[in-house]
Formats: structure tokens, C-alpha cells, sequence
């Protein structure tokens, strides 16, 4: 019998791949999109911009950017069949579900989905950067009982987001609020859910099924899904007095606090920071009680976490902790959080597909068996329980 090897649980330390698009720093807390850092990106970029970045490896010219988003504006339409399964399901199902079927869809109105063409798949990933956050948004809006609202070509993306969900044209304020987060969560280098859709890339399916399985992947608590948990947490929480009774009891009990932690952030992590420095400047600019109480009960949660877990077993508050409240200031509800996570993390996904079809490589890791070998096949009836 062979020695048992060191096995990698959930792939820890594990490197898979070699890519140009995104460094983490976890011991450090920092972050960077080609080598830009997330803290410049967050203040001077948009998220054209930083999709066209993480695409094409280098910040466009103004020429290219135009040309960019012109496509992107272009292509926000939903086709009619979806938009009709979108009013079907819309009431009755989590949006992440509803989103995960209708891109699913989109592959249906392409004639060359299985295409090894790179600039055709290069093409359907733009296609797909600027319809996941008409989806998102239609979907938001239908689930409440709205009518649909087209996309309007003379807005930005931000603004064209919050215009098909709220059907008004935001103000300056709320478009950077959604512009930043879709800047936040655009990348995050080969992640749960970026392994998830390079695993399907890896076996040459199309573009829109790597998508699926990222989207898919992206859902679960434990990863994208963690910042719905953290709102829904903090409204069981309710009242700021009651955040560290709530937080020491979920503690003692092995609870996991959504919104904390991260496999390779040690540290606070640096969009957590930044999405931080927005929410409290934001509540000074439109304060709201729901906005303010929220963030009373994160400042307290997050203080007496760091207490207890930071130093001693490095968790911190990740992206997905903060993002809640700061999303609640723009009227926008929790389950919408993480098809908003999706609309933006396309353009990572996208890339990393692209990257990895350079130097594709099935993905196949290997499994210790643990089970018994050559049993004896017993007829149906002479077994027993
Ligand atoms: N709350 C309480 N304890 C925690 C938390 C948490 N949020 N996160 C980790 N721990 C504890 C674990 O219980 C474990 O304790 P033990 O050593 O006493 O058994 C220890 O820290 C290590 O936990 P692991 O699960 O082994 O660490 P891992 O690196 O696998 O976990 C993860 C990372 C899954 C993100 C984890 O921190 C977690 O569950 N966080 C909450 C969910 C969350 O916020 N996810 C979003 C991450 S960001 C993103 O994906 C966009």
C-alpha cells in the first residue's frame, strides 16, 4: 500500500496556474488589477475602464475606452425569451438562480458557442460584461412587481444599472457608489469561483458555460453569497446594543460571522477598507436611520471580532462585510448583492478564461481512496441490511 500523500484540503497552498491579472498580497492587505492598485482604481478609474484593463492587460487609450464602451452600450439588451422567463421566475426564486438560468439562455442566441476563435470569445465575454447587469437589474425590478425598463444607451454602466433597477437616472453620488463596487469586486485572482469557471474552460466547453459554473460558485455563503449573509446577520441582530451578546453567542456556538475571514487575506482586507471609508462618508452625505444603525452594529461587531479572532487567527472583515449597508444607501436589497457581485466579476472570469485557453491544461487533480477494492457482487436478493 502506497504512503498516504499530503493531502490539500480545498486546494490550500495549492498553486493551479500562472497569471498576469490580479496579485493579492495577503500578509500585507494589498491588491492589485495588473499591476494597478485597487486604492487608484477605486478612486480615479470607472469600470469600463477597469474591465478593459483586466481584458487587455493595459489601461486604454481614450480613443479605446470609447470604442469599449461603445460596444458595451450597445449590447444591454435582453432578448424578448429571457426577458419573459426573467418575469415567470422573477417572483418565486433567488435572483442568483434566476440569474444563473437566463445567462444560461444567452448561449442560445449565439451561433458559434463552441468557437476556439479567441477573438470571437473575447467578443461574447464583452457581450456578456454588458448584459449581466441588465439582467441583474431586471431582474431586481421584476421581483418587485415592476415593469421592465430598457437600457438607456447615453448612460454609463454604473448608471444604467441603477436607472433599469430604480427607473430613474441616478445622481452623481449613487452612480460611484455602484461603480465602485462593480471596481471592488471586478477581480480577484483564481478564486472558488474563478477555479470554478477555469475547470470548465479547462475542458474546451464555451464561454458561457465557464461563466455558469463561476456564477454558480460565486452563490455560496462562504464566497460571493457572504455579503447578503452579513446584512441578514446584522437585521437578526437588530439593535446596535444587541451586536456583541449576538456575535459572543454565534461564536460559542461555532458559528461562522459572514463578512469575516478570507484563505488568503490575514489581514484586513483592502477593499474592505476602502467600501469602510465610503459607507461612513456616504452616511454623512444621506444619512438614513436603517444606514446609520447598520453601521453602528458593524463598527461593533467588527471591533469585537478583531478582538477576539484578528490577531489571534488573522480574521478580519473582507469585502463582502461593509458592502451591505453601503449597498442599503442606495436602495438596493440584499438579495440583489451577489448578482451584483456577478455583473461585475464577469470581467475577471472573462479574463482568466481568455489567459488560461493561452496555455490551457485539462484540470485534473487526483483523489486518495479511501474505500475497500474487489467485494464480492451479491445478488439483489441474498443481501441483507
Ligand atoms: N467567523 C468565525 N470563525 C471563523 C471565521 C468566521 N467568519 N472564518 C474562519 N473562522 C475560524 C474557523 O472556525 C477555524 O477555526 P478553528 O481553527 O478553531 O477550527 C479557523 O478560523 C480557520 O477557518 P477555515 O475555514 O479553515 O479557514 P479558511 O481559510 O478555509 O476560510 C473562509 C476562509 C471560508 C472565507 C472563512 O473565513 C469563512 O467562512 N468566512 C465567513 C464567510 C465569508 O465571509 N466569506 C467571504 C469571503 S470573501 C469572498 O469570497 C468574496
Amino acid at each position: 500500500m502506497p504512503e498516504k500523500p499530503v493531502i490539500n484540503w480545498g486546494l490550500e497552498g495549492v498553486y493551479v496556474n500562472e497569471s498576469s491579472i490580479c496579485k493579492v498580497d495577503g500578509q500585507n492587505g494589498k491588491l492589485w488589477y495588473r499591476g494597478y492598485k485597487i486604492e487608484d482604481l477605486a478612486k480615479y478609474s470607472n469600470f469600463e475602464e477597469v474591465s478593459y484593463l483586466l481584458l487587455y492587460g493595459k489601461l486604454p487609450t481614450k480613443e479605446n475606452l470609447e470604442k469599449f464602451q461603445e460596444k458595451l452600450r450597445s449590447r444591454r439588451d435582453i432578448p424578448d425569451e429571457v426577458l419573459a422567463v426573467i418575469k415567470t421566475m422573477s417572483k418565486r426564486a433567488h435572483p442568483m438562480d434566476v440569474l444563473r438560468t437566463v445567462t444560461s439562455m444567452l448561449s442560445m442566441y449565439d451561433n458559434q458557442v463552441m468557437t476556439r476563435d479567441m477573438a470571437l470569445n473575447e467578443d461574447k465575454i464583452i457581450t456578456l460584461i454588458a448584459k449581466l447587469s441588465s439582467l441583474t437589474a431586471a431582474i431586481g425590478r421584476i421581483r418587485k412587481g415592476y415593469d421592465y425598463i430598457e437600457p438607456d444607451e447615453k448612460l454609463d454602466h454604473a448608471q444604467n444599472f441603477l436607472y433599469m433597477l430604480h427607473g430613474k437616472k441616478p445622481n452623481d453620488s449613487d452612480r460611484k457608489i455602484i461603480d465602485l463596487m462593480f471596481i471592488l469586486h471586478a477581480e480577484h485572482s483564481t478564486n472558488a469561483s474563478t477555479f470554478a469557471s477555469l475547470v470548465t474552460a479547462s475542458t474546451l466547453a464555451d464561454v458561457y458555460s465557464s461563466v455558469i459554473s463561476g456564477i454558480s460558485t460565486l452563490k455560496g455563503p462562504l464566497h460571493g453569497g457572504a455579503d447578503e449573509a452579513a446584512l441578514k446577520m446584522m437585521y437578526a441582530i437588530g439593535e446596535p446594543d444587541n451586536t456583541e451578546k449576538y456575535i459572543l453567542e454565534a461564536l460559542d456556538g461555532k458559528q461562522r460571522i459572514m463578512g469575516f475571514g478570507h484563505r488568503v487575506y490575514k489581514v484586513y482586507d483592502p477593499r474592505a477598507k476602502i467600501v469602510r471609508e465610503y459607507l461612513e462618508k456616504r452616511l454623512q452625505e444621506k444619512p438614513t436611520e436603517e444606514v446609520r444603525k447598520l453601521l453602528q452594529i458593524a463598527l461593533r461587531a467588527e471591533k469585537l471580532m478583531i478582538e477576539k479572532l484578528g490577531n489571534t487567527k488573522g480574521i478580519w472583515p473582507n469585502i463582502d462585510f461593509f458592502a451591505g449597508p453601503l449597498y442599503r444607501s442606495v436602495d438596493i436589497e440584499a438579495e440583489l448583492f451577489t448578482p451584483i457581485f456577478v455583473s461585475s466579476r464577469i470581467s475577471g472570469w472573462g479574463s482568466h478564461i481568455l489567459e488560461y485557453w493561452q496555455n490551457n491544461k485539462l484540470f485534473r487533480p487526483l483523489e486518495w481512496y479511501m474505500g475497500k477494492l474487489d467485494l464480492q457482487y451479491i445478488p439483489i436478493e441474498k443481501r441483507t441490511e
